[in-house]
């Protein structure tokens, strides 16, 4: 886990869900949620890694719980949600984190590539959202926060069908905020910048998947010009946006998207 448990409890009694909490962002996220009171299902495709997280939430004095689950497949993500019910008895706000990076030209993007991404990253929400909404909406409350990123409002050549699977990310969310609204459920996005996750592994890999040179962050450097703040993120800087859009303050917020990229898109 890569964010420090803080002290707060402004999330006392809440429960959340994070998918793809087993790693980088979505294991910061469920760290400083526990930090701030609530009760976290960790869940993953990683059964493992969502353990480790929701181990170390106990060990710290938190609530949690792992939950080994497929974002792209229907009946895995009702099983989540039962087993939350069952673990925690409710359910209040439901991170869409899960995602997977695809780095490839424009011009040789393929079918097999673009479902992939679009299955993990685009899909995955819109079923986690649906199951999760169907317990919101009998209590008439509810929060949903989808991890977007920076490709969602400007895509780069090499991203095109990881940025078209963000943008789909952003539509939902704004899709999803109409529909839910009525039912006093809230819907936005978070868009992390650059931030230094196993999700940029991959950048250490040239075209042909080779790994380049020694170190991966060289390849995050590169990007470092393009931040106005010069440097590249960390999973504890976009824990914060997280509480707070989980958290009683942001009630009469809903559809936007809040940037946490150090300053790459300016909106
Ligand atoms: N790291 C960045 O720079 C960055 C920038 C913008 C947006 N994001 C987004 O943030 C989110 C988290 O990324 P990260 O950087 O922490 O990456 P990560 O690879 O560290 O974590 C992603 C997690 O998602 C899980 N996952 C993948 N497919 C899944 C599936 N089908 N069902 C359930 N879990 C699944 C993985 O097992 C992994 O634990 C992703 O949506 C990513 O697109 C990351």
């Amino acid at each position: 886990m890569t964010v420090d448990q803080g002290t707060g409890q402004r999330l006392r009694g809440r429960v959340a869900i994070v998918t793809g909490a087993g790693n980088g962002i979505g294991a910061a996220f469920a760290g400083a949620l526990a930090a701030e009171g609530a009760a976290v299902a960790v869940a993953d495709i990683d059964g493992d890694a969502a353990q480790g997280v929701a181990s170390t939430i106990q060990e710290r004095g938190g609530r949690s719980l792992a939950v080994q689950v497929d974002v792209t497949d229907r009946g895995s993500v009702r099983a989540m949600v039962s087993t939350v019910l069952a673990g925690f008895g409710d359910v209040d706000v439901l991170f869409n984190n899960a995602g997977v990076l695809l780095k490839e030209p424009y011009l040789s993007t393929t079918e097999q590539q673009w479902h992939k991404v679009m299955e993990v990253n685009g899909l995955g929400v819109l079923l986690c959202t649906q199951e999760v909404a169907r317990h919101f909406i009998t209590k008439g409350r509810g929060k949903v926060v989808n991890t977007c990123s920076t490709s969602s409002r400007s895509p780069s050549a090499h991203f095109a069908a990881y940025a078209a699977s963000k943008a789909s990310v952003l539509s939902l969310t704004h899709s999803s905020a109409r529909a839910l609204a009525p039912y006093g459920i809230t819907v936005n996005g978070i868009g992390p910048g650059i931030i230094q996750t196993n999700l940029w592994s991959e950048m250490h890999r040239d075209e042909s998947g080779s790994v380049v040179g020694d170190d991966p962050t060289v390849a995050l450097d590169d990007y470092t010009s393009s931040i106005l703040l010069r440097r590249v993120g960390t999973p504890g800087d976009v824990a914060p946006t997280a509480v707070f859009l989980a958290s009683d303050d942001s009630d009469y917020i809903t559809g936007q998207l809040i940037m946490v990229d150090g300053g790459i898109v300016l909106q």
